[in-house]
Formats: structure tokens, C-alpha cells, sequence
């Protein structure tokens, strides 16, 4: 580490760090919040406020992560859970734009910390750069709320604090880890509407529970409900409640696009899907001016009763 991480270090401790709830660290060539309770613990990259790992006490880590993490390298980290904001995907009018929105690679700052016998607590903001201009929705103010129990909370507000309309997309991109891609299926997006993003047309969503036998990029429209992959090699059900989002993202490179992408491993693609609580398609945020929009996920986990 050199000396001036360490002195970020050393400063962000005396600030935010709470014994035994909330401290810093570097991991993976960059700096790190641990979050702790009794029933879990979470690791959050200042880089992107990008969660890495959450870990109910007596699992294995929920969110997936690539081999590859890197932080520091200009590159969004594959895994846990990027934000995507303002826009999700391709920018809506400029393709040259970064994928996923300007935020995900970039360093946010620690703006509070809480803990209490049952919760953890971290917040983080992020303000626009030198040079942003108009990719920067006019006056939007943005903040990332972590807060750990044994379950995973994630609330991204956005204010408008300009004058004038905005109009965002985004997503909480969430990788989950899964036992084995071909014995895993995702319940509640039954019947829902779907664009498919790789033949570009609206689809109509089967009765039966979603399973990932080939590349998968779907952004399903109109479903506030929570989302449940059930893992069955690892036995266990990971539940994603949410709040302020009428889409959800399902992803899966598959084998060619695995090999493409480079970064999830000779084999990442069986053992992650994306499920991505999201305003994205049609879910597209307006916002008057001073109002506020909250993307909120809930992520937890049972055991499957044998
Ligand atoms: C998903 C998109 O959310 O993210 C996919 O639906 C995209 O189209 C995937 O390929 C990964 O994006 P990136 O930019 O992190 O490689």
C-alpha cells in the first residue's frame, strides 16, 4: 500500500470505523469497507460502492465475484453488485458512451456510518467530475445506503436538486453465485413481458419458472415482485425483494460470451446469474425537480427443507 492509501486508510477509520460493525481494509489493490453483525458480513469496494461479497453466517457467499477482481484499473470489477446509473445499458442516444451510466468505476466517498446489536450501516455518495458536462443529468444528486442484518438492504436515491425534468435508468447489477447454472431455476417473472435484448423484440414470459440453458439477456417489464433463484445444488433460495423498480434484469453470457468477455473465469457463467433489480426498458425514472426516486433491493437467503 502506498502512502497516501494508507493515510486514506487511517483517516477513513477514525471517521466511519465502528468496533466490531463497520471497518476499512485493501483488498484487492484497493480500499474496502467490512461490514460485520452476528449474522453476516459484507464487503463493499469505495471504488463504484460496488458490494463485493455478502456472507450470511453459515453460507457460502451469496453474491458471485470474477477470479479477475481487480479494482484501480479503470475497468468496472466483474461481480457483486455495480451500480449502473443514469442510464442502464447503451447511453440512449450515444453509443459511444460508457455501458452502464458513469458511476460504476468511479472512487465515492464515505458519507455515514451506523451499527447497532442487529445492523451495519454505510453510505456513500458520489458527485460528478471534471469533465462530465451534460453526461451528468443536470443537478442529480446520488447516494448508495448498505445496510447489513442478516439480510443485504441496498437503497440508491437519486434527487433532482436542478431545475429542470430528469429523466435515469440504472440498475443494482446483481451477480449471484449459484452451485450449478443447470440445476438452478428463477421464480416470480412468470407471464411477465420481456424485452430480449439479444433478438431485440418484446417476448411474452412462459408460466414455468425461467432456466438458464444458453445466453440470457432479458430485461422483464412490468413486475415489481420479488425475484427467487433457488439453487437447488447448494440448497438454498436467494430472494430479491425490491422497491422502486418495474423491470428486472436476467443475465448469463453463456460459453462464447464468457470466453469473449475474459473476466469471469475459464468457467464463470455456471456458477453466476444476474438478477438485477432495475429501471431499465420502459421503467424509465422522471424526476420534477426536487423530487426523489429510492432503488431499493432486499437480498436474502433460506435453506431449502429437505
Ligand atoms: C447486463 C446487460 O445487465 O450486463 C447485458 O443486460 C450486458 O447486455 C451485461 O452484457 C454486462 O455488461 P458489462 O458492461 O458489465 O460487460
Amino acid at each position: 500500500m502506498n502512502g497516501t492509501a494508507a493515510r486514506t486508510l487511517t483517516a477513513l477509520e477514525a471517521r466511519w470505523g465502528r468496533a466490531g460493525a463497520v471497518h476499512f481494509e485493501e483488498r484487492f489493490g484497493g480500499l474496502v469497507a467490512v461490514l460485520t453483525t452476528a449474522n453476516a458480513n459484507a464487503v463493499v469496494a469505495l471504488q463504484g460502492a460496488q458490494v463485493l461479497s455478502f456472507v450470511p453466517a453459515g453460507q457460502d457467499d451469496v453474491l458471485w465475484l470474477s477470479p479477475a477482481a481487480r479494482l484501480g484499473t479503470g475497468r468496472a470489477v466483474r461481480g457483486g453488485v455495480p451500480i449502473c446509473w443514469p442510464w442502464f445499458g447503451a447511453h440512449p442516444s450515444d453509443s459511444s458512451k460508457p455501458a452502464h451510466g458513469l458511476v460504476r468505476v468511479r472512487d465515492w466517498q464515505v458519507v455515514g456510518s451506523a451499527s447497532s446489536v442487529a445492523h451495519s450501516r454505510l453510505v456513500m455518495a458520489v458527485a460528478p467530475a471534471a469533465g462530465d458536462g451534460s453526461l451528468w443529468p443536470g443537478g442529480a444528486w446520488l447516494q448508495l445506503e448498505i445496510t447489513l442484518t442478516d439480510t443485504l438492504a441496498l437503497a440508491l436515491a437519486t434527487e433532482n436538486r436542478g431545475g429542470d425534468v430528469l429523466a435515469i435508468t440504472g440498475a443494482l447489477h446483481t451477480y449471484l453465485a449459484v452451485g450449478d447454472i443447470s440445476n438452478a431455476t428463477i421464480e416470480g417473472l412468470s407471464g411477465r413481458p420481456y424485452i430480449d435484448q439479444l433478438a431485440a423484440q418484446v417476448m411474452h414470459g412462459d408460466a414455468a419458472p425461467v432456466t438458464i440453458t444458453g445466453e440470457i439477456d432479458r430485461i422483464y417489464q412490468e413486475t415489481a415482485d420479488t425475484v427467487t433463484v433457488v439453487d437447488h445444488a447448494r440448497g438454498r433460495r436467494v430472494n430479491i425483494a425490491k422497491q422502486g423498480s418495474r423491470s428486472t434484469v436476467v443475465w448469463n453470457p453463456w460459453i462464447e460470451k464468457n470466453a469473449r468477455l475474459g473476466d469471469l473465469g475459464a468457467e464463470g457463467y455456471r456458477r453466476m446469474v444476474c438478477v438485477e433489480t432495475a429501471n431499465a426498458g420502459s421503467d424509465v425514472v422522471t424526476l420534477a425537480a426536487g423530487a426523489r426516486h429510492r432503488l431499493f433491493a432486499n437480498i436474502s437467503v433460506e435453506k431449502i427443507e429437505t
